[in-house]
């Protein structure tokens, strides 16, 4: 453990904070972090930690999320310039002009990476782990799924039942994945499975072994009697993939898998929010209730 390292453990036991971080942040973060998971898991410990102060070590939509689920816990993003760009990519505007259309037919489907403002404009919240459950186990016949078209197609193909309008929104990571960068890979290692997050384009996800979120990603690789395996998701989740299966070999595609948004936030920068201990993310309380309830209504739906 570095001296940064050992700072952020002393001052997170005299704040009463606990540290908790996405797969995509840096190494050095997700050692010392108290929790480490995948959008899901961190929304719902949000709701189970006792600490009084949450240090959210991802991207602002992320903090967003903790707070609406715990309104009188203090939650600090340790970069708050840290933004997922896909959470902006879809409109209150197209929103009600959908609900004008299909009236109570539709569900407004949000998938997380989203800000809170579209949250408060929708039905229900998903992550690419419960989205499946969550929209299946909805009545209305109709989904308009933001902001992710990739996530909202995925999920259609096995949902045929139902009708999906989708949105033109992506993750410009994920999006930018081809499936010429997976075929190199694959010439270069044979044998691999292939692990696809279903933010990635249909022609990636049709040469999928497996396909989820990125904490299903390290669990199916863990779980595999498979030696070798191709990430298609960003690079931070090697740090887990490897510090769980040190025996077995992970390749990333041709293509650039790094979310630098994600990587924004740094051990100095948890430091410096620890110290300062700011009153942190702060919301209007109706606002807030409206963003909550979508939030609220997924963690029921994905039990
Ligand atoms: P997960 O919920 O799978 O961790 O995904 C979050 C994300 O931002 C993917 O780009
Ligand atoms: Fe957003 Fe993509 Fe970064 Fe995930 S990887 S936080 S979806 S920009």
């Amino acid at each position: 453990m570095n001296e940064k390292q050992a700072q952020i453990l002393r001052l997170k036991q005299e704040k009463n904070a606990v540290i908790m971080a996405h797969y995509y942040v840096e190494d050095d973060i997700q050692e010392i972090a108290d929790y480490v998971g995948d959008s899901y898991y961190l929304s719902e410990m949000a709701t189970k930690v006792t600490e009084q102060t949450i240090v959210l070590c991802g991207v602002s939509f992320m903090g967003e999320s903790a707070k609406l689920l715990n309104p009188e816990k203090k939650v600090l993003l340790p970069e708050p310039e840290a933004d997922c760009p896909m959470a902006h990519m879809a409109t209150v505007q197209r929103i009600e002009e959908i609900r004008d259309i299909y009236k109570d037919n539709v569900a407004v489907v949000c998938y997380v990476n989203s800000t809170a403002e579209l949250k408060a404009h929708s039905d229900v919240c998903v992550t690419s782990s419960n989205a499946l459950k969550v929209v299946k186990a909805l009545p209305n016949p109709v989904i308009y799924f933001i902001p992710d078209e990739h996530l909202g197609t995925y999920i259609s193909r096995q949902v045929p039942e139902k009708k999906f309008i989708f949105n033109d929104g992506g993750c410009p990571i994920h999006t930018m994945i081809t499936k010429e960068d997976v075929q190199s890979a694959l010439d270069k290692h044979p044998g691999a499975k292939v692990l696809v997050h279903p933010e990635c384009r249909e022609e990636v996800t049709a040469l999928a072994d497996y396909i989820g979120s990125t904490s299903g990603i390290i669990d199916y690789a863990t779980a595999s009697q498979a030696q070798e395996f191709i990430i298609v998701t960003e690079l931070g989740v090697m740090y887990e993939l490897k510090r769980r299966n040190p025996g077995k070999a992970f390749y990333p595609t041709a293509a650039y898998q790094i979310c630098e948004d994600m990587k924004k936030v740094t051990l100095d920068k948890i430091i410096s929010v620890l110290e300062q201990d700011r009153e942190g993310l702060q919301m209007e309380a109706d606002f807030m209730d409206k963003a909550h309830a979508p939030l609220k209504r997924m963690l029921e739906l994905s039990r």
